[in-house]
């Protein structure tokens, strides 16, 4: 007879791990199934946790060949020791999956080695062993969606997950989509010395933020030295031993032109994986995007399957994964819980930050909800001219009635740290004057956020 478990999970990334341990904890028993050699999937291993490391690698190289010297830090040639700094990226990449790994051992979940299929309802088969569970999870995550006529090699063509292993700096790094891996690798190798030219087919970068943040981000990106190609699109590409020459043309169509590159990134978003699951053969449900298709409880259109994280609708962010995997866990368990998909904050951690939550001008424009809009620049807050980073803005938007807090969108130094407040405020119901009320610590950057709260009534205090 096969294994019984209450629960088995495929995947192990943010979404499936952190399912699998809250199971654990409320007395579940649990195997979860992984394909790949290490746990934690996209996001520890090939996404967040290295494309992050790479981003303060960079900004520490960048920070001490350009900027310490206006701090009267002088620190003589810098010199780049890029092999050292992959290195350390590996390390804190190694260190985080064996955490996983520990966690896993701590809560007695079984980590099933392998690619699992769904044989029937219940029945999972990893490795040509069959396991049962009463429930099982999809959460098996996205992958890079390719582009025609532009063929990934992971050398001179590459993915992000190529991008994150580049072994030297490239001449002109070529990036296809100015969305958040575009930027954010775009912004490494722009640092680490590449020239960087982002093609995008829109007319603005990163579609579907706050329209002013967008058009303040590529002003400050253009000044770091980052190129865009807007409205344009790539349709096709030959690569040699020494580049690759990549075939423009104008979005709306005209006349191709070529462009020379050392290296192309590919990235221009992901699709859901779910290859080798089985779902046809057992009838589960996918949208016209290839998303598992679910109800607002996570469950597929088979009773007993249920699926969470990169694989479904909604933002593919390893913390709105996570929420997901608590939420199932706790479900399955008995409990009620409730993810509130309107203050799910997103982060792109260039230099600046950009983050955001909540509803965009755009959007509650679109929907006529009446609104009020508070704004303050980091120009006019003290710890940001102490630390000479005055690049960006906070702008909190209320509801006209209620001053509830609809959205916030912040473009600034450590904007993803201060969104924070603005998610906990949202999850309470806060108004706009309850964060301006509320006591912020001087000098800091949050100071920013208090008076964009005050901005909303028209009585900012320091501008
Ligand atoms: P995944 O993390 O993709 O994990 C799915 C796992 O399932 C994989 O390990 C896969 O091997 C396994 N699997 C698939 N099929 C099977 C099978 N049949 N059998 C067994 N195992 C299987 N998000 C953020 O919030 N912040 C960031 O800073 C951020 N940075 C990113 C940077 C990059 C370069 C990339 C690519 C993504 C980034 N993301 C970031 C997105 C984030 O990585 C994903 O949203 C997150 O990993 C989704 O989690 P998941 O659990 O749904 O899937
Ligand atoms: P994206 O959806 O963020 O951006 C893709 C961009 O490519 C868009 O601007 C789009 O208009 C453009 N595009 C699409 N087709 C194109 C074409 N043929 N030619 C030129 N441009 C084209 O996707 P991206 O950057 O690949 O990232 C995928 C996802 O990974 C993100 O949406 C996000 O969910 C996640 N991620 C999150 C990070 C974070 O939270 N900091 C970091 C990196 C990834």
């Amino acid at each position: 007879m096969s294994e019984q478990f209450d629960v088995i999970v495929i995947g192990a990334g943010p979404g499936g791990y952190v399912c699998a341990i809250r199971a654990a904890q409320l007395g579940m028993k649990v195997a979860c199934v992984e394909k790949r050699a290490t746990l934690g999937g996209t996001c520890l291993n090939v996404g967040c946790i290295p494309s992050k490391a790479m981003l303060h690698s960079s900004e520490n190289f960048e920070a001490a060949r350009d900027h310490l010297a206006e701090h009267g830090v002088n620190v003589g040639q810098v010199t780049l020791d890029l092999a050292k700094m992959h290195a350390r990226k590996n390390e804190v990449v190694g260190a985080n999956v064996k955490g996983v790994e520990f966690l896993f051992k701590k809560n007695k979940v079984t980590w099933l080695k392998g690619a699992a299929t769904i044989t029937a309802p219940g029945q999972v088969r990893v490795e040509g062993k069959d396991y049962a569970a009463r429930h099982v999870v999809i959460a098996t995550g996205s992958e890079s969606i390719p582009l025609r006529g532009v063929e990934v090699d992971e050398k001179r063509i590459v993915t992000s997950t190529g991008a994150l292993e580049l072994p030297e700096v490239p001449k002109h790094l070529v990036v296809i989509g100015g969305g958040v891996i575009g930027l954010e690798l775009g912004s490494v190798w722009r640092r680490l010395g590449a020239e960087v030219t982002v093609v995008e087919f829109l007319d603005a970068i990163l579609p579907g933020m706050d329209g002013e943040v967008r058009k303040q981000f590529e002003r400050v990106l253009a000044k770091q030295g980052i190129k865009f190609r807007l409205k344009t699109k790539v349709t096709g590409a030959t690569a040699d031993e020494a580049g690759v020459d990549l075939t423009l043309e104008p979005a709306a169509g005209g006349t191709a032109e070529t462009l020379r590159a050392d290296v192309v990134l590919v990235a221009i978003g992901r699709r859901p994986y779910v290859e080798g699951l089985g779902l046809e053969a057992l009838g589960v449900e996918r949208d016209e995007r290839g998303r598992v298709k679910t109800d607002a409880h996570f469950a597929t259109s088979v009773p007993g399957i249920w699926a969470i994280g990169d694989a479904i609708a909604g933002p593919m962010l390893a913390h709105k994964a996570e929420d997901e995997g608590v939420a199932l866990a706790e479900q399955l368990a008995g409990q009620k819980p409730h993810i509130n998909y309107d203050a799910i904050p997103g982060v792109v951690y260039t230099w600046p930050e950009v983050a955001n939550v909540g509803a965009t001008e755009e959007e509650l424009k679109a929907k006529g909800v009446a609104y009020k809009v508070g704004k303050f620049p980091f120009t006019a807050n003290g710890r940001a001219r102490a630390m000479g980073d005055l690049d960006g803005f906070a702008k909190i938007l209320s509801d006209a009635k209620t001053d509830k807090v609809l959205g916030a969108h912040i473009i600034g130094p450590d904007a993803g740290t201060l969104i924070a407040e603005i998610v906990l405020a949202m999850e309470f119901g806060a108004s706009a004057e309850d964060v301006a009320r509320t006591c912020h610590a001087h000098p800091t950057l949050n100071e920013v956020v208090k008076e964009a709260a005050l901005a909303v009534d028209g009585r900012a205090l320091h501008i």
